[in-house]
Protein backbone atom coordinates (compact mmCIF):
# COMPACT_ATOMS: atom_id res chain seq x y z
CA UNK A 1 0.00 0.00 0.00
CA UNK A 2 2.60 2.60 1.12
CA UNK A 3 3.96 2.60 -2.90
CA UNK A 4 0.52 3.42 -4.15
CA UNK A 5 -0.57 6.06 -2.16
CA UNK A 6 1.58 8.94 -1.19
CA UNK A 7 1.45 12.69 -0.64
CA UNK A 8 2.38 15.17 -3.24
CA UNK A 9 2.97 18.62 -3.97
CA UNK A 10 -0.38 20.08 -6.08
CA UNK A 11 2.34 22.24 -7.77
CA UNK A 12 2.87 19.89 -11.11
CA UNK A 13 6.27 21.72 -12.01
CA UNK A 14 7.72 20.92 -8.53
CA UNK A 15 5.43 17.24 -7.70
CA UNK A 16 7.47 16.86 -4.69
CA UNK A 17 6.40 13.79 -3.06
CA UNK A 18 6.28 12.92 1.21
CA UNK A 19 5.80 9.58 2.19
CA UNK A 20 2.55 8.57 3.77
CA UNK A 21 3.43 9.04 7.26
CA UNK A 22 4.63 12.80 7.03
CA UNK A 23 2.71 15.19 8.97
CA UNK A 24 4.83 18.57 8.02
CA UNK A 25 1.40 18.80 5.46
CA UNK A 26 3.84 21.26 3.13
CA UNK A 27 6.01 20.01 0.66
CA UNK A 28 9.47 19.92 1.98
CA UNK A 29 10.79 21.24 -1.62
CA UNK A 30 8.52 24.86 -2.28
CA UNK A 31 6.26 24.90 0.83
CA UNK A 32 3.20 24.55 -1.50
CA UNK A 33 0.24 22.67 -0.51
CA UNK A 34 0.10 18.35 -0.89
CA UNK A 35 -2.90 15.61 -2.06
CA UNK A 36 -3.04 12.77 -0.36
CA UNK A 37 -1.87 10.62 -4.35
CA UNK A 38 -3.07 7.45 -5.26
CA UNK A 39 -1.38 5.45 -8.30
CA UNK A 40 -4.68 3.74 -9.08
CA UNK A 41 -3.37 1.64 -11.37
CA UNK A 42 -1.80 -0.70 -8.40
CA UNK A 43 -5.22 0.09 -6.33
CA UNK A 44 -8.43 -1.99 -6.40
CA UNK A 45 -11.26 0.79 -8.11
CA UNK A 46 -14.92 -0.16 -8.67
CA UNK A 47 -16.31 -0.53 -12.10
CA UNK A 48 -19.22 1.43 -11.29
CA UNK A 49 -20.65 3.70 -8.71
CA UNK A 50 -23.55 1.27 -7.98
CA UNK A 51 -21.20 -0.82 -6.45
CA UNK A 52 -20.91 1.03 -3.33
CA UNK A 53 -24.89 0.41 -2.92
CA UNK A 54 -24.57 -3.01 -1.77
CA UNK A 55 -22.75 -1.69 1.17
CA UNK A 56 -25.82 -0.60 3.16
CA UNK A 57 -27.10 -3.88 3.29
CA UNK A 58 -24.00 -4.65 4.88
CA UNK A 59 -23.95 -2.08 7.43
CA UNK A 60 -23.51 -3.76 10.87
CA UNK A 61 -19.98 -3.12 9.83
CA UNK A 62 -19.00 -0.05 10.76
CA UNK A 63 -17.17 0.83 8.10
CA UNK A 64 -20.09 0.15 5.73
CA UNK A 65 -22.61 2.07 8.15
CA UNK A 66 -19.97 5.12 8.07
CA UNK A 67 -21.10 7.64 5.41
CA UNK A 68 -17.46 8.43 4.50
CA UNK A 69 -15.74 4.71 4.61
CA UNK A 70 -18.79 3.08 2.50
CA UNK A 71 -16.40 4.75 -0.41
CA UNK A 72 -13.39 3.31 1.42
CA UNK A 73 -12.17 2.25 -2.28
CA UNK A 74 -12.01 6.06 -3.51
CA UNK A 75 -9.74 6.61 -0.43
CA UNK A 76 -7.76 4.35 -0.30
CA UNK A 77 -5.03 5.30 2.28
CA UNK A 78 -5.39 3.11 5.36
CA UNK A 79 -6.01 -0.66 6.00
CA UNK A 80 -9.59 -1.25 7.27
CA UNK A 81 -8.51 -2.82 10.39
CA UNK A 82 -6.88 0.78 10.46
CA UNK A 83 -9.94 3.24 10.62
CA UNK A 84 -11.06 5.56 13.33
CA UNK A 85 -14.94 5.78 12.97
CA UNK A 86 -17.94 6.88 15.30
CA UNK A 87 -20.85 7.20 12.69
CA UNK A 88 -20.26 10.16 10.89
CA UNK A 89 -21.44 11.40 7.38
CA UNK A 90 -25.36 9.68 7.62
CA UNK A 91 -26.36 13.01 5.97
CA UNK A 92 -29.57 13.42 3.49
CA UNK A 93 -29.67 15.20 0.08
CA UNK A 94 -33.47 17.02 0.06
CA UNK A 95 -35.41 18.33 -2.99
CA UNK A 96 -36.00 22.14 -1.46
CA UNK A 97 -39.23 23.49 -3.52
CA UNK A 98 -39.67 26.22 -1.37
CA UNK A 99 -35.93 27.27 -1.00
CA UNK A 100 -35.61 26.99 -4.75
CA UNK A 101 -38.87 29.27 -5.54
CA UNK A 102 -36.94 32.21 -3.18
CA UNK A 103 -33.31 31.60 -4.90
CA UNK A 104 -35.53 31.72 -8.60
CA UNK A 105 -35.23 28.17 -9.65
CA UNK A 106 -38.11 25.88 -11.06
CA UNK A 107 -39.49 23.30 -8.63
CA UNK A 108 -37.88 20.12 -8.84
CA UNK A 109 -33.84 21.61 -9.98
CA UNK A 110 -32.90 22.60 -6.13
CA UNK A 111 -31.27 19.88 -3.79
CA UNK A 112 -29.95 20.69 -0.45
CA UNK A 113 -27.46 18.19 1.09
CA UNK A 114 -27.29 18.91 4.95
CA UNK A 115 -24.36 18.18 7.06
CA UNK A 116 -25.59 19.53 10.07
CA UNK A 117 -26.45 15.55 11.12
CA UNK A 118 -23.21 14.58 11.87
CA UNK A 119 -21.93 13.95 15.49
CA UNK A 120 -20.75 16.86 16.28
CA UNK A 121 -23.21 18.76 14.22
CA UNK A 122 -21.36 19.70 10.95
CA UNK A 123 -19.00 18.53 7.64
CA UNK A 124 -16.29 18.74 9.54
CA UNK A 125 -16.81 14.60 11.19
CA UNK A 126 -16.30 13.73 7.21
CA UNK A 127 -12.67 14.89 7.12
CA UNK A 128 -12.13 14.27 10.93
CA UNK A 129 -12.31 10.67 10.87
CA UNK A 130 -10.03 10.52 7.59
CA UNK A 131 -7.54 12.81 9.68
CA UNK A 132 -7.52 10.46 12.87
CA UNK A 133 -7.50 7.52 10.68
CA UNK A 134 -4.43 9.03 9.72
CA UNK A 135 -3.03 9.97 12.88
CA UNK A 136 -3.29 6.13 13.93
CA UNK A 137 -1.17 5.32 11.63
CA UNK A 138 1.68 7.45 12.76
CA UNK A 139 0.96 7.42 16.50
CA UNK A 140 0.04 11.15 16.84
CA UNK A 141 -1.06 11.61 20.94
CA UNK A 142 -2.09 14.93 20.60
CA UNK A 143 -4.06 17.00 17.92
CA UNK A 144 -4.38 20.77 17.52
CA UNK A 145 -6.44 23.15 15.55
CA UNK A 146 -7.48 26.65 15.11
CA UNK A 147 -11.32 26.69 14.82
CA UNK A 148 -14.44 29.64 14.86
CA UNK A 149 -15.68 26.66 15.99
CA UNK A 150 -16.69 23.62 14.05
CA UNK A 151 -13.82 22.33 13.76
CA UNK A 152 -13.16 22.37 17.04
CA UNK A 153 -15.92 20.69 18.46
CA UNK A 154 -15.45 17.54 15.89
CA UNK A 155 -11.69 17.64 17.22
CA UNK A 156 -13.01 17.38 20.59
CA UNK A 157 -16.04 14.67 19.99
CA UNK A 158 -13.72 12.71 17.88
CA UNK A 159 -10.87 12.67 20.88
CA UNK A 160 -13.51 11.85 23.51
CA UNK A 161 -15.45 9.27 21.46
CA UNK A 162 -11.94 7.37 20.20
CA UNK A 163 -9.75 8.16 23.20
CA UNK A 164 -6.77 8.36 20.46
CA UNK A 165 -5.71 11.88 20.72
CA UNK A 166 -5.52 14.54 23.25
CA UNK A 167 -7.21 17.95 21.48
CA UNK A 168 -6.20 21.52 21.88
CA UNK A 169 -7.66 24.20 20.41
CA UNK A 170 -6.91 27.33 19.26
CA UNK A 171 -9.60 29.95 19.26
CA UNK A 172 -9.73 33.99 18.65
CA UNK A 173 -11.00 35.75 22.08
CA UNK A 174 -14.55 36.41 21.77
CA UNK A 175 -14.49 34.61 18.05
CA UNK A 176 -16.35 31.58 19.26
CA UNK A 177 -20.01 30.72 19.25
CA UNK A 178 -21.25 29.33 22.76
CA UNK A 179 -22.81 26.23 21.28
CA UNK A 180 -19.55 25.48 20.04
CA UNK A 181 -17.56 26.11 22.64
CA UNK A 182 -19.78 24.12 24.96
CA UNK A 183 -19.11 20.82 22.87
CA UNK A 184 -15.17 21.74 23.33
CA UNK A 185 -15.02 22.38 26.93
CA UNK A 186 -17.98 19.24 27.58
CA UNK A 187 -15.70 16.64 25.28
CA UNK A 188 -12.72 17.71 27.32
CA UNK A 189 -9.79 19.70 24.99
CA UNK A 190 -8.13 21.84 25.87
CA UNK A 191 -9.19 25.52 24.79
CA UNK A 192 -6.46 28.42 24.31
CA UNK A 193 -8.13 31.61 23.83
CA UNK A 194 -5.46 34.01 22.00
CA UNK A 195 -5.95 37.64 21.44
CA UNK A 196 -7.41 38.09 17.55
CA UNK A 197 -9.29 36.17 15.27
CA UNK A 198 -8.63 33.26 13.07
CA UNK A 199 -6.68 34.32 10.93
CA UNK A 200 -3.99 34.84 14.12
CA UNK A 201 -5.02 31.54 15.87
CA UNK A 202 -4.47 29.93 12.50
CA UNK A 203 -0.78 31.17 11.91
CA UNK A 204 -0.17 30.59 15.36
CA UNK A 205 -1.30 26.91 15.69
CA UNK A 206 1.00 26.26 12.59
CA UNK A 207 3.98 27.23 14.18
CA UNK A 208 3.27 25.77 17.11
CA UNK A 209 1.81 22.07 16.05
CA UNK A 210 5.62 22.39 13.81
CA UNK A 211 8.01 23.33 17.18
CA UNK A 212 6.21 20.19 19.30
CA UNK A 213 5.53 17.83 16.81
CA UNK A 214 1.78 18.37 17.01
CA UNK A 215 -0.88 16.49 14.90
CA UNK A 216 -3.01 19.53 13.22
CA UNK A 217 -6.30 18.51 12.02
CA UNK A 218 -7.61 22.13 9.99
CA UNK A 219 -7.91 21.41 6.18
CA UNK A 220 -4.18 21.68 5.46
CA UNK A 221 -3.96 18.13 6.48
CA UNK A 222 -4.55 16.64 2.85
CA UNK A 223 -6.18 13.44 4.79
CA UNK A 224 -9.02 15.88 5.89
CA UNK A 225 -9.66 16.76 2.80
CA UNK A 226 -9.75 12.94 1.61
CA UNK A 227 -12.68 12.13 4.09
CA UNK A 228 -14.78 15.47 2.79
CA UNK A 229 -14.69 14.23 -1.01
CA UNK A 230 -17.19 11.42 0.61
CA UNK A 231 -19.92 14.54 1.00
CA UNK A 232 -19.47 14.46 -2.91
CA UNK A 233 -20.16 10.52 -3.64
CA UNK A 234 -23.10 10.83 -1.05
CA UNK A 235 -24.59 13.89 -3.40
CA UNK A 236 -24.25 11.61 -6.03
CA UNK A 237 -25.62 8.85 -4.74
CA UNK A 238 -28.82 10.58 -3.50
CA UNK A 239 -29.18 11.51 -7.13
CA UNK A 240 -29.09 7.78 -8.08
CA UNK A 241 -25.41 8.47 -9.63
CA UNK A 242 -26.61 11.34 -11.87
CA UNK A 243 -24.19 14.21 -11.83
CA UNK A 244 -25.51 17.65 -11.27
CA UNK A 245 -25.00 20.67 -13.15
CA UNK A 246 -23.83 23.06 -10.09
CA UNK A 247 -21.99 22.25 -6.70
CA UNK A 248 -22.70 25.89 -4.21
CA UNK A 249 -20.58 25.88 -1.50
CA UNK A 250 -19.51 28.20 1.04
CA UNK A 251 -16.10 29.33 1.26
CA UNK A 252 -14.04 30.19 3.97
CA UNK A 253 -10.39 28.05 3.96
CA UNK A 254 -11.41 27.02 1.40
CA UNK A 255 -11.23 22.90 2.16
CA UNK A 256 -14.04 21.73 0.83
CA UNK A 257 -13.94 23.57 -2.71
CA UNK A 258 -10.82 22.24 -2.88
CA UNK A 259 -11.53 18.41 -2.11
CA UNK A 260 -14.98 18.78 -4.07
CA UNK A 261 -13.05 19.42 -7.02
CA UNK A 262 -10.12 16.38 -6.28
CA UNK A 263 -13.12 13.67 -5.78
CA UNK A 264 -14.93 15.16 -9.07
CA UNK A 265 -11.44 14.98 -11.22
CA UNK A 266 -10.72 11.26 -9.58
CA UNK A 267 -13.84 10.07 -10.59
CA UNK A 268 -13.60 11.51 -13.97
CA UNK A 269 -10.19 9.97 -14.48
CA UNK A 270 -11.61 6.38 -13.20
CA UNK A 271 -14.42 6.85 -15.68
CA UNK A 272 -16.36 6.60 -13.01
CA UNK A 273 -18.37 9.78 -14.15
CA UNK A 274 -19.44 11.44 -17.68
CA UNK A 275 -18.89 14.87 -17.23
CA UNK A 276 -17.63 16.66 -14.03
CA UNK A 277 -20.61 19.49 -12.42
CA UNK A 278 -19.60 23.56 -12.17
CA UNK A 279 -18.66 24.54 -8.77
CA UNK A 280 -19.39 27.70 -7.08
CA UNK A 281 -18.05 28.98 -4.12
CA UNK A 282 -19.46 31.86 -1.86
CA UNK A 283 -18.26 34.17 0.01
CA UNK A 284 -19.25 36.50 2.52
CA UNK A 285 -19.00 40.16 1.35
CA UNK A 286 -16.74 40.86 4.95
CA UNK A 287 -14.37 38.46 4.01
CA UNK A 288 -13.92 37.89 0.44
CA UNK A 289 -10.68 37.46 -0.22
CA UNK A 290 -10.72 34.50 -2.41
CA UNK A 291 -13.84 36.42 -4.69
CA UNK A 292 -11.58 39.99 -4.78
CA UNK A 293 -8.98 37.45 -6.36
CA UNK A 294 -10.88 35.41 -8.94
CA UNK A 295 -13.49 37.53 -9.91
CA UNK A 296 -11.93 41.01 -9.77
CA UNK A 297 -8.47 40.46 -9.87
CA UNK A 298 -8.24 37.71 -12.42
CA UNK A 299 -6.28 35.19 -10.56
CA UNK A 300 -5.99 31.81 -12.19
CA UNK A 301 -4.51 28.38 -11.27
CA UNK A 302 -2.68 28.62 -14.59
CA UNK A 303 -1.42 25.13 -14.43
CA UNK A 304 0.04 25.29 -11.25
CA UNK A 305 1.84 29.01 -12.74
CA UNK A 306 -0.48 31.46 -10.56
CA UNK A 307 0.95 34.97 -9.84
CA UNK A 308 2.35 35.09 -6.22
CA UNK A 309 2.93 38.87 -6.80
CA UNK A 310 -0.84 39.02 -6.76
CA UNK A 311 -1.91 37.01 -3.18
CA UNK A 312 1.10 39.32 -1.90
CA UNK A 313 0.28 42.69 -3.21
CA UNK A 314 -3.44 41.96 -2.18
CA UNK A 315 -2.71 40.69 1.53
CA UNK A 316 -0.23 43.46 2.01
CA UNK A 317 -2.91 45.73 0.84
CA UNK A 318 -4.76 44.31 3.64
CA UNK A 319 -2.51 44.57 6.16
CA UNK A 320 -1.68 48.40 5.41
CA UNK A 321 -5.32 49.56 5.45
CA UNK A 322 -5.97 47.09 8.64
CA UNK A 323 -8.85 45.50 6.99
CA UNK A 324 -10.12 42.24 9.23
CA UNK A 325 -12.22 39.84 8.06
CA UNK A 326 -15.73 40.90 9.54
CA UNK A 327 -19.06 39.04 9.12
CA UNK A 328 -21.53 37.39 11.91
CA UNK A 329 -21.19 34.11 9.44
CA UNK A 330 -18.02 33.22 11.96
CA UNK A 331 -17.28 29.96 10.32
CA UNK A 332 -16.13 31.79 6.65
CA UNK A 333 -14.84 34.99 8.69
CA UNK A 334 -11.41 34.33 7.27
CA UNK A 335 -9.49 36.55 5.29
CA UNK A 336 -6.39 34.19 4.24
CA UNK A 337 -7.79 30.62 3.27
CA UNK A 338 -5.28 27.98 3.37
CA UNK A 339 -6.07 26.30 0.76
CA UNK A 340 -6.17 29.29 -1.94
CA UNK A 341 -3.90 27.45 -4.86
CA UNK A 342 -5.83 24.29 -4.14
CA UNK A 343 -8.76 25.79 -4.65
CA UNK A 344 -7.53 27.75 -7.85
CA UNK A 345 -6.70 24.54 -9.22
CA UNK A 346 -10.69 23.07 -8.87
CA UNK A 347 -12.37 26.24 -10.10
CA UNK A 348 -10.25 25.61 -13.44
CA UNK A 349 -10.95 21.79 -13.28
CA UNK A 350 -14.92 21.91 -12.79
CA UNK A 351 -15.06 25.45 -14.69
CA UNK A 352 -16.23 26.79 -11.28
CA UNK A 353 -17.27 30.82 -9.93
CA UNK A 354 -17.16 32.73 -7.20
CA UNK A 355 -19.42 35.27 -5.89
CA UNK A 356 -19.87 36.86 -2.37
CA UNK A 357 -22.97 38.04 -0.42
CA UNK A 358 -24.19 40.17 2.37
CA UNK A 359 -24.99 39.38 6.08
CA UNK A 360 -28.28 40.47 5.41
CA UNK A 361 -28.80 37.95 2.25
CA UNK A 362 -27.56 34.73 4.13
CA UNK A 363 -29.69 35.81 6.98
CA UNK A 364 -32.79 36.32 4.67
CA UNK A 365 -31.81 32.78 3.41
CA UNK A 366 -31.02 31.02 6.19
CA UNK A 367 -34.58 31.87 7.28
CA UNK A 368 -36.02 30.76 3.96
CA UNK A 369 -34.03 27.09 4.70
CA UNK A 370 -35.27 26.94 8.04
CA UNK A 371 -38.88 27.47 6.64
CA UNK A 372 -38.29 24.73 4.06
CA UNK A 373 -37.29 22.50 6.60
CA UNK A 374 -33.74 22.47 7.61
CA UNK A 375 -31.83 24.45 10.17
CA UNK A 376 -28.21 25.64 9.17
CA UNK A 377 -25.81 28.06 10.22
CA UNK A 378 -25.39 31.26 9.00
CA UNK A 379 -22.65 30.52 6.95
CA UNK A 380 -24.21 27.72 5.17
CA UNK A 381 -26.95 30.03 3.97
CA UNK A 382 -24.50 31.77 1.56
CA UNK A 383 -24.50 28.76 -0.38
CA UNK A 384 -28.14 29.61 -0.88
CA UNK A 385 -28.17 33.43 -1.17
CA UNK A 386 -24.79 32.69 -3.66
CA UNK A 387 -27.23 30.20 -5.83
CA UNK A 388 -29.81 33.26 -5.62
CA UNK A 389 -27.27 35.94 -6.52
CA UNK A 390 -25.97 33.64 -9.23
CA UNK A 391 -29.51 33.19 -10.66
CA UNK A 392 -30.54 37.00 -10.47
CA UNK A 393 -27.08 37.63 -12.97
CA UNK A 394 -27.77 34.95 -15.08
CA UNK A 395 -25.15 32.67 -14.38
CA UNK A 396 -27.13 29.85 -13.52
CA UNK A 397 -30.46 28.63 -15.38
CA UNK A 398 -33.65 28.29 -13.62
CA UNK A 399 -33.53 24.81 -15.01
CA UNK A 400 -30.46 23.54 -13.92
CA UNK A 401 -29.87 21.15 -11.66
CA UNK A 402 -28.45 22.46 -8.47
CA UNK A 403 -27.19 21.33 -5.26
CA UNK A 404 -26.13 23.20 -2.21
CA UNK A 405 -24.42 22.48 0.48
CA UNK A 406 -25.38 23.39 3.82
CA UNK A 407 -22.47 22.84 5.97
CA UNK A 408 -23.44 23.22 9.65
CA UNK A 409 -25.97 23.16 12.12
CA UNK A 410 -28.34 25.84 13.01
CA UNK A 411 -27.93 25.76 16.58
CA UNK A 412 -24.52 26.99 16.16
CA UNK A 413 -25.21 30.84 15.87
CA UNK A 414 -28.91 31.06 18.08
CA UNK A 415 -27.97 34.38 18.82
CA UNK A 416 -27.82 35.25 15.28
CA UNK A 417 -31.27 33.42 14.66
CA UNK A 418 -33.14 34.83 17.42
CA UNK A 419 -32.16 37.79 16.83
CA UNK A 420 -33.21 38.29 13.22
CA UNK A 421 -36.67 36.64 14.56
CA UNK A 422 -37.02 39.11 17.62
CA UNK A 423 -39.82 41.66 17.94
CA UNK A 424 -37.20 43.89 19.67
CA UNK A 425 -35.45 46.27 18.09
CA UNK A 426 -32.84 46.53 20.38
CA UNK A 427 -31.89 42.91 20.40
CA UNK A 428 -32.02 43.38 16.48
CA UNK A 429 -29.83 45.93 16.75
CA UNK A 430 -27.27 45.57 19.31
CA UNK A 431 -26.47 41.89 17.30
CA UNK A 432 -27.00 42.28 13.91
CA UNK A 433 -27.10 46.47 13.31
CA UNK A 434 -23.62 46.55 12.84
CA UNK A 435 -23.31 44.05 10.39
CA UNK A 436 -25.02 45.97 8.01
CA UNK A 437 -28.09 43.59 8.15
CA UNK A 438 -31.53 46.07 8.10
CA UNK A 439 -34.61 44.38 8.17
CA UNK A 440 -35.61 40.62 8.91
CA UNK A 441 -37.36 40.18 5.68
CA UNK A 442 -38.44 36.86 6.82
CA UNK A 443 -39.09 37.23 10.49
CA UNK A 444 -41.01 34.44 12.60
CA UNK A 445 -41.81 37.02 15.72
CA UNK A 446 -42.89 35.72 18.75
CA UNK A 447 -46.63 36.96 20.33
CA UNK A 448 -46.13 38.39 23.37
CA UNK A 449 -49.63 37.88 25.42
CA UNK A 450 -50.57 38.10 29.24
CA UNK A 451 -51.23 34.91 31.24
CA UNK A 452 -55.04 34.55 30.55
CA UNK A 453 -56.61 32.26 29.25
CA UNK A 454 -58.83 34.51 26.91
CA UNK A 455 -55.51 36.84 25.60
CA UNK A 456 -53.71 33.43 24.68
CA UNK A 457 -56.92 31.96 23.00
CA UNK A 458 -57.13 35.26 20.76
CA UNK A 459 -53.33 35.09 19.79
CA UNK A 460 -53.86 31.81 18.51
CA UNK A 461 -57.29 31.99 16.98
CA UNK A 462 -55.30 35.27 15.06
CA UNK A 463 -52.19 34.28 14.44
CA UNK A 464 -52.37 30.27 13.76
N1 LIG B 1 -19.25 26.20 6.75
C1 LIG B 1 -19.06 25.90 8.05
C2 LIG B 1 -20.26 25.55 8.86
C3 LIG B 1 -17.77 25.93 8.60
O1 LIG B 1 -17.60 25.64 9.87
C4 LIG B 1 -16.68 26.29 7.80
C5 LIG B 1 -15.33 26.39 8.35
C6 LIG B 1 -16.93 26.59 6.46
C7 LIG B 1 -18.21 26.52 5.96
C8 LIG B 1 -15.84 26.94 5.54
O2 LIG B 1 -15.33 25.78 4.98
O3 LIG B 1 -12.87 26.04 4.96
O4 LIG B 1 -14.01 24.35 3.61
O5 LIG B 1 -14.17 26.74 3.02
N2 LIG B 1 -15.10 26.41 9.58
C9 LIG B 1 -13.77 26.44 10.17
C10 LIG B 1 -13.84 26.07 11.64
C11 LIG B 1 -13.06 27.71 9.96
O6 LIG B 1 -12.96 26.45 12.41
O7 LIG B 1 -14.75 25.36 12.03
P1 LIG B 1 -14.02 25.73 4.09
Amino acid sequence: MTDSVFQRCIQPQCAGTLALDDISFVCPKCGGLLDVAYDWNRLPVPKSLREFESKWSQRTDPLCFSGVWRFRELLPFAPAKGVLTIGEGQTILQRADTVANYAGMKAGTLFLQYEGMNPSGSFKDNGMTAAFTHARMVGARRAACASTGNTSASLAVFCSATALMRAIIFIGSGRISYGKLAQALDHGALTIQIAGDFDDAMLRVREVAGKLGIYLVNSINPFRLEGQKTIMYRVLESLAWEVPDWIVVPGGNLGNMSSFGKAFAELHELGLIARVPRLAVINAAGADTFYQLFERNGLRWNGGGLDAAKIDGYYRALDAEHIRAATLASAIEINRPVNLSKALRALDRCGGVVDEVSDQEMLDAKAKVGAGGLGCEPASAASVAGLRRLRQAGVIDPSERVVCILTGHQLKDPTATVAYHSSDPKTFDEVLGHRGVRRANFANRAVQVRNELDEIIKAIEVYA
